[in-house]
Order: C-alpha cells, then structure tokens, then sequence
C-alpha cells in the first residue's frame, strides 16, 4: 500500500513526538512492504519565524497533495501578544479547514498498567474505552460575528451550527457506534442553548437509521462528572467543537496523561492525525515529552487512512506492552526515576515490540 504523508511537526514538543511516530511507521511500512513518504512543511510558530504566517501557501499545498496529514503541536508562547488571527493556533485552525475534515476522533483508551497514575481510582478506570466524536469546524471556533471591541470593552463571538453540519457529523458517530458497544451518548446544553436543541433535534431524527444504537442525551456540565464517576459507561460520546474540546481534555485525567491521548480528524478531503496534547513549550527539549500519544495517534493513521487494521493493533499492542514492562517517560513516571525513560527511549522500545511482533507474525504466515 502506498501513502503519502505530510508531516507538521509545529512548536514545542511537536517535532520530538512526531519524530519517534515516524519511526513507528516506517518500521510498518518495512515490515508490510508498503511505500509510506514523508514530506515536512511549517505550521504555527515555526511557520511565523520563517514565513511571517503561521500557515504558509506552500504547507496548505503539500497537505492538500497528500493522503493524511501527521501533525505534532502549534503554540508558542512567544507569539501571545498576537491578535488571534495571527498566532500559531490560527494555522491550526485553517488547517483543520483546508483539510476540510469535520469528525474529530479522540479515544480515551485506559492502559491496565497506567491504572495508579490516574487520581480516579483503578476500578473506576478499569478497561475504560471511550471514542469522542468532536464536532471540529464549526461553533465557536469558527462563528460569525466575532469582535473585541477594546474602545468599548465588549467581545463578541457566536455559537451557530446548521442541521448539515450536525447530520454529517453524527452519521459518522452512529457508525462507529455500530462498530463498538452500540451505544451513542450525546452531549449539550440544551437547557440553555438553541444551538444544543438543533443537536438533540437532530440526533433523535437519525435514530431510525440505526435501530441497533442506543442514543442517550447528558447535559455537559453533568457529563463533566459523570466522566469521573462512572466512565466505563461510555462508549462513543458526540458532541459539538467546544464541548468536545474540553471533555476529551478532561478524559486524559482517565487514563493518566494528557500525554496518551491520540486524535484522527475524517470526514474531509485528507485526514488530519494529531495528539491532543499541545506543544508544551516548558519541556521542549529536554525528553521528557511522552511520544505515546503521537505513536497512537499514528496507530490511527495506519487504521483509518492506510486502512491496516492489523498494523494499527499491532501498535496499540507494543504501546501496552513496554507500559506493561514498567517504562514510563516523565509525565506518567509518579517520581519513580528508574522506571523514567527519555522521549526517544520511549519510542525505540515500542519500536523493538513491535518489531518483534511483527517479526513472530511473519514467521507464522510464513511469508
Ligand atoms: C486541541 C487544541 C486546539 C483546539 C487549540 C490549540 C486551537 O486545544 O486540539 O484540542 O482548541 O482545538
Ligand atoms: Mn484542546
């Protein structure tokens, strides 16, 4: 199989985790006998030192002449004093545009071995498997009217979704809903909010297509405790770009890190694959970034884009396996310095794992 792949590895840590996913799908694309390319181009801080813009014609054209986008993370701090439009975060956003993709896939995968890093306790987030469906081009992020009038002290920004954008988005839910546990939870403000009513509306319209699933609405400011008390009782949660911006943050309390948490963004003309975690400018450089999320995250490109659902488990199993061997990078290490490897020992030992099982997987097929 053949995929072209742009790589954005952006500020911070972006460009060490996406290094050490890269590892990973070579080591896939060898293994396989697939032809993976990487071509690199600049987006958000890298991008304005460079190019004066934090998304360059040219990188908007290498994505667009690609078959997935492999992103690591936009954000500096030295570019706060920027008005919105001209931050790093505005490539982010355009990007997610361009590319056109609408359906933001973020699971929430507990890990067994990572059980005492979460403040929840391990029976609690035993076996925990959430998706997210994240709705990523529209609402707040993107409404108009948008204002700071700083004269008159008053800022305006608008929530507005049409019933297209809803359908389109939770089609795509009710499906992967009918792939896993068959249960579809979606969450608003509807007390409240006229844009949440368009949602609900709209979700219970579609049940009838898909009988199997089992629709359930929370309000988001319950579903934020309901995700600590009980989150084993989730399965495939949707909800609009704001929402589903901070639940899946918060879902990172689950399986102990922000840093384990992968995304893929479908749905439009080339898939978008990023961690959810950000740039975190305060370690850049020093190795402690957890490259796991980015090496999931990759998984995700393997399953959803190179359509490889055996290498994708192949990874995710090789991750369970070096977290189930002790290793740990910083953020998940609870002090323990033994068990503490660097960004890069971390993704040469899910590279060794996998390399061995796919090593014991060829002997059998005897290829
Ligand atoms: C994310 C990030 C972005 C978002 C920021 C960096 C614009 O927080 O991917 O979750 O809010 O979508
Ligand atoms: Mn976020």
């Amino acid at each position: 199989m053949k995929l072209k792949i742009a790589v954005l590895a952006g500020d911070g840590i972006g460009p060490e985790v996406t290094r050490e996913a890269i590892q990973i799908l070579k080591a896939v694309a060898e293994f396989g006998g697939h032809d993976f390319t990487f071509t690199e181009a600049l987006l958000g801080g890298v991008a304005i030192t460079a190019e004066g813009t934090p998304i360059p014609k040219a990188t908007i054209a290498t994505c667009l002449d690609s078959d997935a986008v492999l992103l690591g993370a936009v954000g500096d701090n030295k570019f706060n004093h920027l008005t919105p439009d001209k931050r790093p975060e505005a490539g982010l956003l355009q990007i997610r545009q361009e590319l056109g993709g609408f359906a933001n896939l973020r699971p929430c995968l507990a890990f067994n071995a990572l059980s005492e890093n979460s403040p929840l306790r391990p029976e609690v987030t035993k076996d925990v498997d959430i998706l997210f469906v994240r709705e990523l081009l529209g609402g707040l992020y993107f409404g108009q009217p948008r204002w700071w009038n700083k004269e008159t002290g008053e800022a305006i920004n608008t929530m507005r979704y049409t019933k297209a954008e809803v359908v389109r988005v939770a089609r795509i839910a009710f499906e992967l809903a009918q792939k896993r546990r068959k249960k579809l939870t979606q969450v608003d403000k509807a007390n409240v909010l006229e844009c949440s009513q368009l949602w609900r509306a709209t979700v219970d319209e579609l049940k009838s297509d898909y009988p199997d699933v089992t629709v359930e609405h929370q309000l988001v400011d319950s579903m934020a405790i309901h995700l600590m008390n009980t989150p084993r009782h989730f399965d495939v949660v949707l909800t609009e770009n704001l929402f589903g911006d901070i639940l899946s943050d918060e879902s990172g309390v689950i399986t102990g890190s922000l840093g384990m948490l992968p995304s893929a963004t479908i749905g439009g003309k080339v898939n978008l694959y990023e961690p959810v975690h950000g740039s975190a400018p305060d370690i850049a450089g020093t190795g402690k970034a957890n490259p796991l999320g980015a090496i999931l995250t990759a998984a995700m490109v393997l399953r959803h884009s190179a359509k490889l659902e055996d290498a994708a488990l192949a990874v995710e199993a090789a991750v369970a396996e070096v977290l189930a061997a002790g290793h740990r990078t910083a953020d998940i290490a609870r002090g323990n310095a033994a068990a503490t490897v660097t960004t890069k020992q971390m993704g040469k030992l899910v590279h060794e794992a996998l390399a061995q099982s796919l090593d014991r997987e060829q002997s059998l097929h005897g290829v």
